[in-house]
């Protein structure tokens, strides 16, 4: 259907159009209801098959808006290129009606994309309501998601937005999934989904709709352990677990295992602040995919660490089972999942989803009222920014006009539409507010006769109906109310005849309306058609100037000379997240590292391509170069310049026996210098690049030392690159490495320089204590965060149980005091309480400075040139 033809019928036949669009979407994806908010017309969306409305019918409040042209291609799907925002009222609510009713499962997810849609580049933060409660907080600058498992109580679902100073509300999607099973439904609350991963997927970065028909959003995870995969088919059968929870089998055909029976999988994280004292629930699912030798069967315990929660599993050959945890909380949660002795076999794990309880604490206002009211709204077309979502609750934000009981369920009680422009009859709605005390209609253009259903109204005291072009008489049920006093009613103004003495008779003279609104709607039509041609010309021209920019003159890589350089892949001297990594040499002699990517989608590719070139012309003698990069459809690789002396974490690693190995430990001022050299690296991304780069993933295995032992910084701007549409879209909210993710990340999403402040201070933890972020007990049973251990030791002042014991007291202590306080200040919870990194750089110069008398540090400061090298 043409975008002109489309207008003309929702203006026209209104009711017919919107009839239309529900039958797309019944036939495209039944039990969906998908709205791109801010779009101006339906369409399929081509990556994932589903259908997108515009926001029509959903919602009457809120301006359609585009994300800024600078950005609108770093994310491939149509419906996050427009928002709709919401500058006026206080809360603002989409009302989702699915045809399955109430008392059904729905997965209901609001997606944002900030995107500078406003041009004020300053992300904004609002709640997030799910009917009459609070569901979450947003304030992302990165695209992202909040989801959440609910069983509505009514046939109505209100999404609603809620302004709390801190900026306009805004949301790019919505969308709801109907369920059905009950596979998520709790006896009270819903769960709020904080990761969902397809354990062992490397072939893509995630999967949805249409693989899962419930469009879940599965992301690849690939933990430390072995990975397997199988091509055989799953047993889906009715009456396993499978097929109750319909996993796809594409995502358990995949799965990790740990290296042997004796080793247990551990999954373990410590909440962010606000999920801090939340209960958390673990869907597990398991499948044997691998053929065992006759008579072994992989079993094992799946166990929390307090052991509350305890629960054995045998596996049979490509059978699925799903075990759900009990809620657990606490500060720091670990499961483990253990071989039992009779097994022999390492424990599996194929998908896995971690929620959250949400709590519904308060109740909706009674459906009667609910229903009557909107009736009321509906009827005397009343446009009031308050008007959306629940009448009555929270208290805080009921229907301006409207006054409530708050007993269970809240009542309204009282009603005043006084001056509102009210025309027509009296509506018999008014008479289901089986409640009210209180109502006045005075001062409109109300006509016809009073209803005798008034009088059905039990605890009525006081009606004004002053004002109007009323006639006819009071009915009698009223009269007799008025008798009895126990009603006082207003008719001062009316033609009805009175009541009482002295009763006052005025005619009033009344405006002219209807004409009008219907001329200015059809001229909004014109108008609008005419703004549609002139906005498509416009986002053409857009799409052309971009791509002129990202014509970068740099000559990317053939897979065969990939090849070659690396003498057909011949040495490894890594593996890393997205792959190996080759030892090669260039044409002209040059030294590289390459390192391989898996394969990725079409649209991934081209964002990678984008970044790749951009990364190309970043250089800093404290990030390791990208040399260049290969795009060959198939293989993506990227060309590093080779630093001879590995990652910072291996040295930090080192063994004291035997004696030689004791010669490689890094000495405090080499330490210091690393710092230095790392700080100045992040400096650079930070303040120096125009846009800022935020590494997203800074760690010790991603600062690398060269031959001279001086530290450059790789992987930087990366995950943006991979990320793009994929991590981007598949994580709820942008992940790191755990223990070097910055607490506040989860909750807030919000990604920025902070986060790698917060990962660069652990990095000089690790380079004070010597440990991993994340600490392993001796028997690999609990795990621990490094700053958990440290900061009782810290707080007690006993800075010499913290220092690396391979340092066998060799330090200074002054120094290593001041570089303990500024990785405190990187790592506060809050991301505003920490510092920028360029004081960060200033402070630990200083450090540097003050030792500077040993020899071994005048021979660095002779090599180094630290001003920022531009090629
Ligand atoms: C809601 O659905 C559940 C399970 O489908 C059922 O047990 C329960 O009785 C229903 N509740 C109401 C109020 O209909
Ligand atoms: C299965 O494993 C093979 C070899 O490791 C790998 O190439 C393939 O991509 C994997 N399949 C999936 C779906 O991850
Ligand atoms: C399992 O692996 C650990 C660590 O690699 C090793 O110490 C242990 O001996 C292995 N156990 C078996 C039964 O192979
Ligand atoms: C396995 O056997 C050892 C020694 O007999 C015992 O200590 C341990 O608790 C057993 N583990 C399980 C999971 O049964
Ligand atoms: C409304 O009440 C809630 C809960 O009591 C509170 O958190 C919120 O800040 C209030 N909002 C306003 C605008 O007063
Ligand atoms: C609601 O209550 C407030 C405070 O008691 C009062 O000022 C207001 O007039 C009432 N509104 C209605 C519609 O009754
Ligand atoms: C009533 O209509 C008049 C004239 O159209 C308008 O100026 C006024 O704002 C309206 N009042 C309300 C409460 O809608
Ligand atoms: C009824 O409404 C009219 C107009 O708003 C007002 O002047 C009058 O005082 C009201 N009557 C009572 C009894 O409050
Ligand atoms: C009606 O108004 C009078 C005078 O304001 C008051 O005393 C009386 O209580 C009212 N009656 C009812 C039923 O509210
Ligand atoms: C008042 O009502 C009468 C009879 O229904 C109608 O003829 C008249 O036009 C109305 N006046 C206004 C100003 O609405």
């Amino acid at each position: 259907m043409e975008r002109s033809t489309t207008a003309f019928s929702f203006s026209l036949l209104a009711s017919l159009a919107l009839g239309f669009v529900l039958v797309v979407r019944a036939q495209q994806n039944p039990g969906f209801i998908s709205i791109d908010c801010g779009a101006t017309n339906a369409y399929i969306e081509e990556e994932n098959n589903i259908a997108y409305e515009t926001d029509e019918g959903f919602i009457d409040s809120g301006n359609n808006m585009q994300v800024s042209t600078e950005v609108i291609y770093e994310n491939n799907l149509q419906s996050s290129k427009n928002v709709r925002s919401f500058p006026n009222g206080k809360r603002n609510c989409y009302t989702l009606r699915p045809d399955q009713g109430k008392n059904k499962t729905y997965l209901i997810r609001a997606i944002f994309w900030y995107a500078n849609y406003d041009g004020k580049n300053q992300t904004p933060q609002f709640d997030l309501y799910i009917d009459v409660n609070y569901w979450a907080t947003v304030s992302y600058s990165t695209y992202c998601y909040k989801e959440i498992m609910y069983v509505p109580q009514a046939y109505d679902i209100q999404v609603c937005l809620v302004n709390t100073g801190n900026g306009v509300p805004f949301i790019s999607a919505l969308e709801l999934r109907t369920f059905d099973d009950d596979i998520y439904r709790l006896r009270s609350g819903f769960l709020q989904t904080q990761e969902r991963y397809d354990i062992g997927l490397s072939s893509k970065s995630f999967i949805r709709y249409p693989i899962d028909v419930y469009d879940r959003i599965w992301a690849a995870q690939n933990y430390d352990w072995s990975t397997v995969n199988t091509t055989a088919a799953i047993d889906l059968s009715d009456g396993n677990d499978a097929y109750k929870y319909k996993i796809p089998g594409e995502i358990l055909r995949t799965a990790q295992t740990s290296m042997n029976a004796s080793i247990p999988l551990y999954l373990q994280w410590t909440p962010s602040i606000s999920l801090s004292t939340k209960k958390w629930i673990v869907y597990f699912y398991f499948v044997e995919i691998e053929r065992l030798t006759s008579g072994l069967q992989r079993e094992f315990t799946i166990s929390i660490n307090d052991h509350r929660f305890t629960k054995t599993v045998s596996l049979e050959y490509l059978k699925p089972v799903a075990v759900v945890s009990s809620p657990v909380g606490g500060s720091f949660i670990t499961f483990s999942i253990e071989s039992t002795n009779k097994s022999g076999n390492p424990p599996i794990l194929n998908a896995v989803e971690f929620y959250t309880v949400g709590d519904l604490p308060n109740v909706p206002t009674a459906q009667d009222d609910v229903k009557a009211i909107n009736g009321i709204k509906a009827t005397y077309l009343i446009k009031r920014e308050s008007w959306q979502g629940d009448p009555c609750v929270p208290s805080n934000y009921t229907w301006d006009g409207l006054n409530c009981s708050y007993g269970n369920p809240p009542r309204i009680i009282s009603l005043k539409l006084s001056s509102s422009n009210l025309t027509g009859d009296i509506v018999s709605s008014l008479s289901h507010l089986s409640r009210l005390e209180y109502l006045d209609l005075s001062n409109n253009q109300l006509s016809g006769a009073i209803p005798e259903t008034l009088a059905d109204l039990p605890h009525l005291r006081f009606l004004n109906l002053s004002g109007n072009n009323l006639t006819g008489s009071v009915p009698e049920a009223l009269k007799k109310r008025v008798m009895e006093k126990t009603l006082n009613m207003s008719l001062t103004g009316t033609a009805i005849p009175c009541l009482a003495d002295p009763c006052p008779q005025k005619k009033k003279k009344h405006d002219i309306l209807i004409p009008v609104v219907a001329s200015v709607s059809g001229f909004l039509v014109i108008l609008f058609g005419a703004l549609a041609v002139v906005w498509l010309s416009k986002r053409k021209q857009i799409a052309e100037s971009n791509k002129r920019t990202l014509r970068l003159k740099n000559r990317p890589f053939k897979y065969g000379e990939v090849s070659r350089v690396t003498g057909n892949f011949g040495r490894v001297i890594g593996e890393g997240g997205f792959g190996k990594v080759y030892h090669g040499t260039l044409d002209n002699g040059t030294v590289v590292a390459v390192k391989m990517l898996s394969e990725s989608s079409k649209q991934g590719y081209k964002e990678f391509q984008a970044e790749a070139q951009l990364l190309m012309i970043v250089h800093h003698g404290n990030l390791v170069s990208l040399l260049g990069y290969c795009d060959d459809s198939k293989h993506m690789a990227l060309i590093y310049e080779y630093m001879a002396n590995g990652n910072l974490r291996q040295h930090l690693s080192v063994k004291m026996q035997p004696i030689e190995d004791q010669l490689k430990v890094l000495t405090w001022s080499k330490r210091l210098q690393i710092a230095v050299d790392a700080a100045q690296g992040l400096d650079y991304l930070h303040n120096g690049c125009k846009p800022p780069i935020i590494h997203r993933d800074l760690k010790t295995t991603n600062i690398l030392l060269n031959e001279d032992f001086r530290a450059k910084i790789a992987d930087f701007g990366l995950s943006r690159a991979f990320a793009t549409e994929n991590d981007f879209y598949v994580s709820t909210c942008p992940a790191g490495t755990p223990g070097y993710l910055d607490p506040e990340l989860q909750s807030s999403g919000n990604l920025n320089k902070k986060s790698d402040v917060y990962s660069f201070g652990i990095v000089l933890f690790e380079l004070i204590t010597g440990r991993p972020a994340l600490m392993r007990s001796r028997d690999g049973s609990t795990s621990m965060h490094i700053l958990q251990w440290l900061i009782p030791i810290v707080e007690r002042g006993d800075i010499q149980s913290v220092m690396d014991p391979r340092l066998q007291g060799e330090f200074d202590i002054n120094s290593a005091w001041k570089v303990v306080e500024i990785a405190m200040s990187c790592t506060r919870p809050m991301a505003i309480q920490r510092p920028d990194i360029n004081h960060v750089l200033v402070e630990l110069k200083e450090s540097l400075v003050s030792i500077s008398g040993s020899f071994e540090m005048n021979y660095s400061e002779l090599q180094f040139d630290s001003a920022p090298m531009a090629r």
